[in-house]
């Protein structure tokens, strides 16, 4: 593939990109996460075109201030064969940023068989950015100075210690608790799907 259709930005720029976030954000990968789909949300938040991203590895937007072990977190669920959410952090083209809660889900051909995922991603709240940003920097702090394993114990630990969940859980009820408050306590189911297609 000629590189030059699907650019890396040379730059980081602190700042966030501008995007309609009342618009689901989709993607759809091969089993290695190389994008097969994506949808016109997902070309207006990177700053990409479909014809720069089909065909390119999705982590052509994963931005530097993403800690390894979320990744490795997510991957080990799609290996295993279990849906998981995530809290990234995406860079665009232009080197800016966008904060998405994302569902990741099994695709899965007629026989049950996997055969790639997809991505469903919702703009967050400003409150639960303040909530895992923190908790990111310092793990892509101990990553750099202390190593991966470092950055991975702490990562265990942190969420044994303090939040008593795992990573998906913790996720679901840091989106689930915005959410409540914004709805005003309706009743809540668990999981996301409620949220991205309705009762
Ligand atoms: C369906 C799907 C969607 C993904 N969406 C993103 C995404 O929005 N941002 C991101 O940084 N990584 C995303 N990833 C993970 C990337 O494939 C990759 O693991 C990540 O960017 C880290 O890069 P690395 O594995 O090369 O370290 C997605 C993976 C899959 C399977």
């Amino acid at each position: 593939m000629n590189t030059n259709l699907s650019p890396r930005p040379t730059k980081i720029i602190d700042e966030e990109v501008k995007w309609d976030k009342s618009k689901i954000i989709i993607s759809k990968t091969d089993l290695k996460g190389t994008i097969l789909y994506m949808n016109d949300a997902f070309e207006e938040a990177s700053e990409y075109n479909k014809v720069e991203l089909i065909g390119e590895p999705h982590n052509i937007i994963r931005h530097p201030d993403m800690p390894k072990i979320v990744f490795k977190v997510l991957w080990n669920s799609l290996k295993k064969e279990e849906n998981f959410n995530a809290i990234v952090k995406n860079l665009s083209r232009s080197g800016r940023y966008y904060w998405v809660i994302t569902d990741f889900e099994i695709e899965r051909d007629e026989n049950g068989k996997a055969i790639g995922y997809t991505g469903r991603r919702k703009a967050i709240q400003n409150s639960i950015i303040d909530q895992i940003a923190p908790f990111y920097k310092t793990l892509l702090e101990i990553e750099q100075i202390k190593g991966e394993k470092a950055s991975e114990l702490y990562f265990e630990a942190f969420l044994k210690e303090e939040v008593k969940m795992n990573y998906d859980e913790f996720v679901v009820s840091l989106f689930e608790e915005e959410s409540n408050k914004e709805k005003n306590a309706k009743s809540i189911k668990k999981g996301l799907n409620w949220f991205f297609f309705g009762d």
